[in-house]
């Protein structure tokens, strides 16, 4: 799939088929997250695959929008590790990069997926406090492994209707604002 048309009819799919996907092409669309940028080149990341029922009907009372993730082929935690982010934790400077880190490396897993004819859906962690202790403890994950997102994954079973127009000229400052 072409770059600029794989961007412009990625939907979120939130129905799938019961077809697998084969640890390999898994392994590949990782791959792509992994060559996202990151603040400093930290790659502060690391990714859980998990495709145990149990777990993916478990995830809608933790995060309350993941109802859909029990039918999906696997859910792939994109998880920040704190430690590893350009941050500073001064008295006067408090801050990292790891969501925005994590954020870019959950795009680049979408669109890889996509490119694949794979479906997926982004389902918010953080910044959601309780969403975020919730996983961490459900998912046994150490203090600074951050659960960032969930993305649902697995071949498609609806075609989401592509949105109008979203290009706004209006949204483009030329120049100045
Ligand atoms: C930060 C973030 C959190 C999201 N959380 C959820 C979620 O919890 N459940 C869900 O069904 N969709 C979730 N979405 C998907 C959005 O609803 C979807 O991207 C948006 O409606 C635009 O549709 P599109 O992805 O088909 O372009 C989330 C997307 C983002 C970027």
């Amino acid at each position: 799939m072409e770059m600029m048309e794989g961007l412009l009819t990625r939907r979120s799919v939130r129905k799938y088929t019961d077809q697998k996907i084969d640890k390999e092409t898994i392994r590949e669309i990782i791959k792509a997250a992994q060559y996202a940028p990151t603040a400093h080149n930290k790659q502060p990341w690391e990714f859980l695959v998990v495709d145990d029922k149990e777990i993916l009907g478990h995830l809608r009372h933790i995060q309350r929008w993941t109802s859909f993730a029990k039918d999906a082929a696997c859910v792939v935690f994109v998880l920040g590790d704190i430690n590893q982010s350009f941050s500073r934790a001064k008295e006067n400077e408090h801050w990292s990069f790891v969501d925005v880190d994590c954020a870019i490396a959950t795009e680049n897993l979408m669109l890889a997926a996509w490119a694949k004819g794979i479906g997926t859906c982004y389902c918010g962690a953080a910044p959601m406090q309780k969403v975020v202790d919730d996983l961490r403890e459900y998912l046994h994950l150490p203090e600074n492994i951050r659960p960032f997102a969930i993305v649902t994954m697995g071949y498609p079973a609806e075609t989401p209707k592509q949105p109008e127009d979203r290009y706004k000229e209006e949204k483009i400052h030329w120049g100045k604002y």
